[in-house]
């Protein structure tokens, strides 16, 4: 089993799944949302009006369509409030129910984003320590999912995503 964190476009990773930070209406959006729906093309917007939305910490099964990875499983993750919302344990939900979703289909390697850090405001090192415990504790359950990859946009999300693994690999 193995985590990583690259520096990269995640629409570029040829995982078997990548990890989509969608909203709840699942229509598109911007930052990594319409990155995905451009490179994946017009076949995911009509595969996913199918699919009645998707509540927050949720997750769904998609195509890749024309993206390089076989499937693209979308997970609205929280927006910031304060943290005194249950904004931790909504985005930890993410993680945990899309790395459930790419296992029961049969995915080996799995490639997130930084889930809310973006538009939905999130603050980056808390965000990155959740992800990092939440996908930790989730490959433990898996039965076919080995290879997790963060695919971080900029050097300050790759930085914080090295320094919550480290801490991670520290405390046990
Ligand atoms: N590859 C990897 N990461 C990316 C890419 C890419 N191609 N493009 C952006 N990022 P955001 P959120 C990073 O805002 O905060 C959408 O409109 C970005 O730099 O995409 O969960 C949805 O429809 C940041 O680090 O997602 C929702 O309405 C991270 O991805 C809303 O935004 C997440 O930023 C979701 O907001």
């Amino acid at each position: 089993m193995a985590i990583n964190v690259i520096l990269g476009d995640i629409t570029k990773v040829s995982a078997d799944a990548i990890v989509n930070a969608a909203n709840t209406s699942l229509l598109g959006g911007g930052g990594v949302d319409g990155a995905i729906h451009r490179a994946a093309g017009p076949e995911l917007l009509a595969y996913c009006r199918t699919l009645g939305g998707c509540r927050t910490g949720e997750a769904k099964i998609t195509p890749g369509f024309r993206l390089p990875a076989k499937y693209v499983i979308h997970t609205p993750g929280p927006i910031w409030r304060g943290g005194d919302r249950g904004e931790a344990r909504l985005l930890e939900n993410s993680y945990r129910n899309s790395l459930r979703l790419a296992d029961e289909n049969g995915c080996v390697s799995v490639a997130f984003p930084s889930i809310s850090t973006g538009v939905y405001g999130y603050p980056l090192d808390r965000a990155a320590a959740v992800a990092v415990s939440a996908v930790a504790g989730g490959l433990g359950e898996c039965r076919s999912v080995r290879d997790v990859t963060f695919v971080c946009f900029d050097a300050r999300t790759e930085a914080a995503y090295r320094a919550a693994l480290d801490e991670l690999g520290a405390a046990k």
